[in-house]
């Protein structure tokens, strides 16, 4: 186990929201976090109402919220702005008879159409399902179909993936020109409202929000009232779709003060994408619950264009990944140099293990640290991390936030001592933990089964002096630069090709991408291990799940490893392919 306890970085952002972490842990209390929420005086809860609306009506109505660019666009909007904007779309659903506890889908490039949609869905008390906009026919259909979604706001060239026939459930396909603002003239005005003849599911965005008034009442919910859907993959089985509440708006809230250290004038960029946790949780609540300008920046990454994001907009505070930074870092010192990166205070990562090497790469160049923060999307918000007042360990994930327990447990739930590995665990329930797995109570009860922890999957273990430090996944859950791969869904989608007999799936090492997809494969008779075959595979998955999900790396073999009952043994494939022993075979066939 690799120990490097020694190594440690010490502060350098002296005034921080959290102060001394070990006084913020013993004082605690979530009902002192619950008391800057209106809803604690008013009793009407609603996230959305609090991320923008309650801004809105105390002052920082001309307060910038929204500060997006792409390519192509660039636009502002203020908190009164984005008030009346969610409104807008909040009441373009409720046209279309959409109500509380609904599963509305978005299924879009990141432009602020797709902001207002969202927080216009958490305005009704619907569910938001928001789906990453590289997913391809077959991803969408699964997360649809098992939501049961009634709706979906997309783009004319996305619908195309969207398999209306298929879901009876789906009402209604909302279409969102994504080149153009809401504000200029509706194509679809000519149409009424919007809305095209008979019974076509099709409606077009612009003309229903052109309509649609600024002024909505919101739908005032309960804590457990359903906010948001996130479809993640497991080891086994289709994508699985993660519940979230409102009230997991404490947490959010809260550790955007106290791990992202968001300050009233700060200018903070998350660089995720809303079809990811991150992207939500850390790209829509955190900082707006928060009342911050918020940067959301469309297109795709590029280091020159990254920098000279931050360059323009003056960003403060910055979440990225793993992959993103060693991307950074192979761009090299001196793209570094050739912007001003001078505003930056505060630079946190999260979604993979952050390489110490990177942590120094970016103390040198940033003349930052790197902050790691450890979470997952089942987890609803951050759980153990590096504060700005903390000493950091490079490679450690930090400690776990004042309010939350965390431990590693053997099998049974017993506490392991320190520097033993184990289950990384969290001590049940903290508030932006999900409440349930959409349609699967069985899946639920995995996560639970040590009675009074949530058991993450993850292995770690803890230092004498309390900071934890990543091992690994337990199960065969693949990281693929910060994106969670199932390999089943790939495996699923690789036997559809009419050549794949057999098809195993693991995670491959890689010095940038953490992991990059490796599929082992054996024929059907009659065809031939060529390279043309292996590029038309990788084809194959591309365009019916997604980018990427598709193989890197394809290697045929005549037959896979597999248990008696047929399962494929993902962990023999992986010994191959790191040239490690296999392991117990005793439950292989022959
Ligand atoms: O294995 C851990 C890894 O990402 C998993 C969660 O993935 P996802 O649900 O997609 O959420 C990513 C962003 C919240 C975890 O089980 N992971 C996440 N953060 C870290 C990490 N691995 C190492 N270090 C981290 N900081």
């Amino acid at each position: 186990m690799e120990k490097n306890t020694a190594e440690i970085i010490g502060v350098e952002v002296q005034q921080s929201n959290l102060g001394s972490y070990e006084e913020a842990r013993l004082a605690f209390d979530w009902t002192d976090e619950e008391k800057r929420f209106s809803w604690h005086e008013t009793g009407q809860l609603n996230l959305a109402y609090e991320a923008i609306d309650r801004h809105a009506k105390s002052g920082l109505a001309d307060k910038i919220a929204l500060l997006y660019s792409d390519p192509e666009r660039e636009e502002s909007y203020t908190f009164e702005q984005m008030r009346q904007e969610s409104n807008r779309a909040a009441n373009m659903l409720r046209g279309l008879g959409i109500g509380k506890g609904d599963r509305v889908f978005i299924f879009m490039p990141r432009t602020p159409e797709l902001y207002f949609t969202l927080l216009g869905i958490v305005k009704i008390g619907a569910i938001a399902g928001p789906l990453f906009e590289a997913f391809m026919e077959t991803a969408v259909r699964d997360r649809l179909k098992d939501s049961g979604a009634v709706a979906i706001v997309t783009t004319p060239t996305l619908a195309e993936r969207v398999p209306a026939h298929e879901l009876p459930e789906l009402k209604h396909v909302i279409l969102v020109d994504a080149s153009k603002p809401v504000e200029k003239e509706a194509a679809g005005a000519e149409t009424d409202k919007g809305l095209l003849p008979e019974d076509s599911p099709f409606a077009d965005f612009h003309a229903l929000m052109h309509e649609a008034s600024t002024e909505a009442d919101i739908e005032w919910v309960e804590r457990e009232d359903g906010l948001i859907l996130h479809y993640t993959s497991g080891s086994t089985g289709k994508p699985k779709g993660v519940y979230h509440v409102h009230g997991a708006m404490v947490q959010q809230a809260y550790t955007g003060r106290i791990v992202l250290d968001l300050q009233p004038d700060d200018v903070y960029w998350c660089t995720a994408d809303p079809g990811w946790v991150t992207g939500t949780s850390y790209g829509i609540f955190a900082p707006w619950l928060n009342g911050v300008t918020n940067v959301i920046r469309g297109g795709r990454f590029s280091p020159q264009d990254w920098y000279e994001t931050i360059q323009r907009n003056k960003v403060t505070v910055w979440y990225s990944a793993p992959t993103a930074f060693r991307m950074l870092m192979g761009a090299g010192d001196e793209a570094v140099k050739q912007y001003d990166l001078s505003s930056l205070r505060h630079v946190l990562s999260v979604g993979e293990p952050l390489n110490p090497e990177v942590i120094r790469w970016g103390h040198r160049v940033y003349e930052r640290r790197i902050h790691d923060t450890w979470w997952m999307t089942e987890t609803g918000a951050q759980l153990i991390c590096n504060y700005p007042s903390m000493d950091l360990r490079p490679g450690s994930m930090g400690k776990p936030i004042p309010g939350v327990e965390a431990a590693i447990v053997d099998d049974q739930g017993n506490i392991l001592p320190p520097l033993r590995m184990g289950n990384l665990a969290i001590r049940t329930p903290w508030p932006s933990m999900m409440r349930k797995i959409w349609n699967n109570p069985a899946k639920y009860e995995e996560y639970v089964r040590i009675p009074g922890w949530y058991i993450s999957g993850d292995s770690a273990y803890m230092d004498e002096d309390g900071y934890f430090w990543f091992q690994g996944r337990i199960d065969d859950v693949i990281n693929t630069s910060g994106e969670r791969v199932g390999p089943f869904e790939v495996e699923s989608k690789l036997v559809e090709h009419p050549a794949v007999a057999e098809a195993g799936v693991i995670g491959k090492p890689d010095p940038v991408r953490g992991e990059v997809i490796k599929a082992f494969i054996s024929l059907r008779e009659g065809y031939e291990a060529t390279d043309e075959l292996k590029a038309e595979i990788t084809k194959f998955v591309k365009e019916g799940l997604s980018a990427h999900a598709a193989p890197r790396e394809i290697e045929f073999k005549d037959k896979l490893p597999k248990t008696r009952s047929g399962k494929i043994m993902r962990r023999v494939l992986k010994a191959w392919e790191l040239k490690l022993p296999a392991g117990d075979l005793s439950t292989i066939e022959d």
